[in-house]
């Protein structure tokens, strides 16, 4: 039997490449984000009904339901060898981890791996950031993960076997001035999955962490802040990402040029990073304005 992967933020950027490879490869996808209309249109296009994402003509009326799921703001579509659902969830919102997980219990298959990846950043520094907007980006960039991997990681940990991959930056490695929460939520991610690597082994459930540079999505724009001109190819990062899940490695930086750079940078003493990593951003902001 095929098995299923969950994808959060796959209305878009490495969420979408995501659902591509794994679609490609014969999985059933559970797919989620706010943007309910780009997640059926995706959903139509790697069901197989040859719409394409963000063309505005596609619909989960070409593609009939296959088993139940569909319920309120969760819709299914089944064509061809694969099942999709998507699931509207905010993971903004202080109980949006634990919604979306009651939404996927309910659509009564067992989660096989997991892409925690949804995720947003602003350009604002720390004493400035609106306090709501602050506390809406942690409960993303921070709880969510956390509880997602909570939720979800117990499920395969009783089921015996699982592979998670959480999405963090190379901020993990190198303060991010200028982003709030931003850089120390990547850090904490990467924390996180190193934490469960340890208290996971012999469970046949892994966890990964990746950790691209910049990647050219969108998300710098959406944050207030320009991309550098090495900005990498979604496509290749989300495969980079998922090669090192199946592999069950403990984190993967796209790139060697990223990957050397970021580990010879996280060798330098912090007060130098801190001033070299608030140079950079504060240019990269500059740039975008
Ligand atoms: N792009 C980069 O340079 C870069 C570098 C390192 C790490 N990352 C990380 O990679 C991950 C994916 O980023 P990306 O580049 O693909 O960004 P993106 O293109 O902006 O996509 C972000 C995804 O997250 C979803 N999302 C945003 N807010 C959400 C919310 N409140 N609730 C549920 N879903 C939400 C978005 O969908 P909706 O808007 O429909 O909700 C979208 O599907 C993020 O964790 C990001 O921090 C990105």
């Amino acid at each position: 039997m095929a098995e299923t992967v969950l994808i959060t933020g796959a209305s878009g950027g490495l969420g979408l490449e995501f659902a591509r490879i794994f679609a490609s490869r014969g999985y059933n996808l559970i797919l989620a984000a706010r943007s309910l209309d780009k997640l059926q249109q995706i959903a139509a296009e790697l069901s197989g009904d040859g719409a394409s994402p963000g063309d505005g003509s596609a619909s989960t009326d070409g593609a009939s339901p296959k088993g139940g799921s569909a319920s309120g703001d969760t819709v299914s579509s089944g064509v061809k060898s694969i099942r999709v659902d998507v699931i509207q969830a905010d993971l903004s919102q202080e109980r949006g981890a634990e919604k979306l997980y009651a939404e996927v219990k309910a659509l009564g298959h067992p989660v096989d791996q997991f892409v925690n990846n949804a995720g947003a950043g602003k350009a604002a520094s720390t004493v400035d950031i609106d306090p709501d907007e602050l506390r809406g980006l942690i409960h993303l960039d921070v709880t969510s993960y956390a509880m997602l991997c909570r939720l979800i990681g117990a499920d395969m940990v009783r089921q015996g076997h699982g592979k998670i991959l959480n999405v963090s930056s190379t901020t993990a490695f190198f303060p991010d001035p200028y982003f709030n929460i931003y850089g120390p939520s990547k850090a904490f991610v990467m924390s996180l999955t190193e934490a469960m690597r340890g208290e996971l082994r012999g469970t046949g459930v892994s966890v990964t962490a990746l950790c691209p540079g910049p990647v050219r999505t969108g998300w710098a724009e959406r944050a207030g802040k320009a991309y550098p001109a090495m900005a990498a190819d979604p496509a290749k990062v989300a495969m980079t990402g998922f090669r090192a899940m199946q592999a069950g490695r403990l984190y993967t930086i796209p790139g060697i040029g990223t990957c050397v750079g970021t580990h010879l940078l996280s060798l330098l003493p912090r007060t130098l990073r801190v001033m070299i990593g608030a140079w950079w951003q504060s240019a990269m902001i500059r740039k975008e304005r």
